[in-house]
């Protein structure tokens, strides 16, 4: 049998993003790009989000693709957000068909029909997309953004990937693959935390440096600490957009408190049942925490 600490190393590096994962992502976003410039003037377009920063997790789904939008189009900036969201959907009905395209509130979902089997493996295939219609503003960007009252969000996604090569050198290069864990956990639990990039923002604070050396540690007081500051206000890593944490309203939080209380509590079990020789049973309360990702051999 496996012992923990070696679980958790096999469990990190099944969260890294694979060669076959990052071919199909790219053949996807090449498929999507080439469509769309039929469709609309298009600047140019790129993969962002967490995928390009590194921290997404697994089955891979929902890679971000923004698509600047060109001159042609700049009128559609003084048109209602949702219009704009509705042309890029029905644009992508049109070639993925009506039941694997669905409208969000930033951005249109294109699912590809990729089913993980029981133990989420999807056999190195990206489940789905979402992509995002953007504007340049100066030197960011501005995108739709139905819940926001003005209607649109300003976005640096390069700052927030500059911020996360920072956590991540500052943390012996572990920030990642707990961040990682983190949103796996999130995903496993039907996303108490919405969004999971909340859980990212909180991190670049609440990971103080450095790396404590052992993951189970790690995580026990990363939920602790998610627990404690769960209902404050997180505003934008890059001061422009609305605060990540406008996701939930009190009761989402009151949930996510609770959520992640027990998160720690268990992780604290674990610790404990390792600590008296039951690592099997061990393995099987962090599998618990995790899911099928997490490995018991
Ligand atoms: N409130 C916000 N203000 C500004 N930019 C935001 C805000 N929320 C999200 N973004 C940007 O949009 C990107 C895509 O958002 P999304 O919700 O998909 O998060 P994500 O980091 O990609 O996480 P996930 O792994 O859940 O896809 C984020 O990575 C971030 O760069
Ligand atoms: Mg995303």
């Amino acid at each position: 049998m496996i012992n923990v600490a070696d679980a958790f190393s096999k469990f990190r590096s099944r969260l890294e993003l694979t060669n076959k994962e990052q071919e199909d992502a790219s053949r996807r976003h090449k498929e999507i790009r080439d469509y769309l410039r039929t469709k609309f003037d298009i600047d140019r377009d790129f993969l962002t989000g967490s995928y390009k920063r590194w921290t997404k997790t697994k089955p891979l789904k929902d890679v971000d693709i923004l698509c600047v939008l060109g001159e042609k189009e700049s009128h559609r900036r003084d048109e209602p957000p949702a219009d704009l969201l509705k042309e890029f959907e029905d644009a992508l009905v049109a070639k993925y068909g009506r039941s694997n395209v669905s409208r969000q509130r930033r951005s249109v979902t294109v699912d590809f029909g990729v089913k993980p089997n029981a133990d989420e493996d999807t056999d190195g295939k990206v489940m789905s997309f979402d992509v995002v219609p953007a504007f340049n503003k100066s030197k960011h960007y501005e995108i739709p953004d139905t819940s926001n009252p003005n209607g649109w969000t300003e976005t640096d996604p390069e700052i927030h990937y500059q911020k996360a090569v920072v956590a991540q050198d500052n943390y012996d290069r572990q920030w990642k693959g707990i961040v990682r864990m983190a949103k796996k956990w999130n995903a496993h639990r039907e996303k108490p935390v919405k969004p999971s990039f909340l859980i990212e923002v909180m991190a670049l604070e609440l990971l103080v440096p450095p790396f404590g050396g052992d993951f189970r540690y790690e995580l026990k007081g990363l939920f602790a600490s998610l627990a404690d500051r769960i209902h404050e206000a997180w505003p934008d890593p890059a001061g422009l957009g609305p605060p990540v944490s406008d996701g939930m309203d009190n009761t989402a939080r009151d949930t996510a408190k609770q959520e992640l209380l027990s998160a720690s509590n268990a992780a604290a079990v674990a610790i404990q049942l390792e600590r008296t020789g039951k690592n099997g049973d061990a393995l099987r309360a962090w599998r618990d925490l995790f899911g099928p990702l997490f490995p018991l051999s």
